[in-house]
């Protein structure tokens, strides 16, 4: 309807205009008319991965979505992290009367209220990154979740430690000993990839002991502090840190070295995300794997869920990219 109208407004301009024989400002007066609103909450501005992955979501909606016609309008706003100040945000984009939300949770929990809010006044809502529950997904058929499997992701941090020649074993004790820095732990990201990629060493048939798990939130000083306790307090029987993700790593990357430790050498280093400086670390041998998390992939995905549904196609519940495995 609102579509409709602003067709017939834009009509009536041109008719208006070509009348008196500026056929350019008719032009631009269309485009505009025409936009589709999409409002982008991100859970924090402050985070390496959802940066790289919301650049990338704005660039893909305004310049290749936008080439065929059909122009996108974005505005992406900061939750700083705090859910009251994003439901807010999701409460004045709809107000405003954007065609679709793209929501990047900052609490996976607060998916109901969204989604109560999104359904009532009919405007789609396309979740990225932070995964609502099922039930919660089924509530709205308008909604969907684009993300990636966090088990495999955890798989893949296994798998590389159990291929390294000594199986992940640096003080030759027989036994994987490992430091667990870990995400924000509402995020199912976080326990899949803990789970996940504990459970690899364990299908390999190695032992595992758990020196130290804690939760670093995605972020890279707390990833250098946390790393740092562990190594001040476990020294040499530390042989894997794993960190949920490669912010936190390159923390860890300081801390190792800090306290006079090699990577390759006496022990190893796991992320996820596979960020382009974790990307040459790896080359380098200064991390011992990373994996790739396609927020390009991931990106363009979602922003294609959300052209689907504005046009009036129906979503699948879930659309899921695939995470690599970066050891070399
Ligand atoms: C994960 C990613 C982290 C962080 C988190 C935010 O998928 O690996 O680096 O961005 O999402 O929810």
């Amino acid at each position: 309807m609102k579509k409709l109208l602003s067709m017939l407004l834009a009509s009536m301009m041109i008719f208006t205009l070509a009348g008196c024989g500026s056929d350019e400002a008719a032009t631009d007066t269309e485009a505009t008319g025409d936009a589709v609103k999409v409002g982008v909450c991100i859970y924090k501005f402050d985070d390496n991965f959802m940066t790289l992955y919301r650049q990338e979501l704005e660039r893909y909606f305004e310049e290749d979505l936008s080439a065929d016609g059909t122009k996108y309008d974005v505005t992406v706003v900061d939750g700083k992290n705090d859910q009251a100040e994003q439901t807010n945000q999701v409460n004045t984009f709809i107000a405003d009367g954007v065609d679709v939300l793209v929501v990047n949770l900052v609490q996976a929990s607060a998916a109901p209220t969204v989604i109560e809010a999104a359904k009532a006044a009919d405007i789609p809502v396309v979740f990225i990154n932070r995964e609502p529950t099922k039930e919660d997904l089924e509530s709205y058929d308008k909604a969907c979740y684009v993300g990636a499997d966090a088990r495999q992701s955890g798989t893949f941090q296994g798998e590389i430690v159990a291929n390294l020649e000594n199986k992940g074993d640096y003080n030759g004790n027989g036994v994987v000993d490992y430091v667990m820095i870990m995400g924000d732990p509402e995020n199912v990201d976080a326990q899949y990839r803990t789970e996940f990629s504990i459970k690899a060493l364990t299908d390999a048939g190695l032992e595992v002991n758990k020196l130290f798990e804690q939760r670093g939130d995605w972020d890279q000083s707390k990833g250098q502090e946390l790393a740092n306790t562990a190594l001040t307090q476990f020294g040499n029987e530390i042989d894997v840190i794993f960190c949920n993700n490669d912010g936190m790593a390159l923390g860890a990357a300081q801390a190792i070295a800090a306290n006079g430790r090699t990577v390759g050498t006496d022990i190893a280093l796991l992320g996820v995300d596979a960020l382009e400086e974790c990307q040459q670390m790896v080359k380098d041998g200064t991390m011992t794997g990373t994996v790739l998390n396609d927020h390009i992939g991931q990106a363009h995905q979602a922003a294609d869920a959300a052209k689907l549904v504005v046009e009036g196609g129906t979503l699948e519940k879930n659309y899921t990219v695939d995470y690599v495995k970066i050891s070399e």
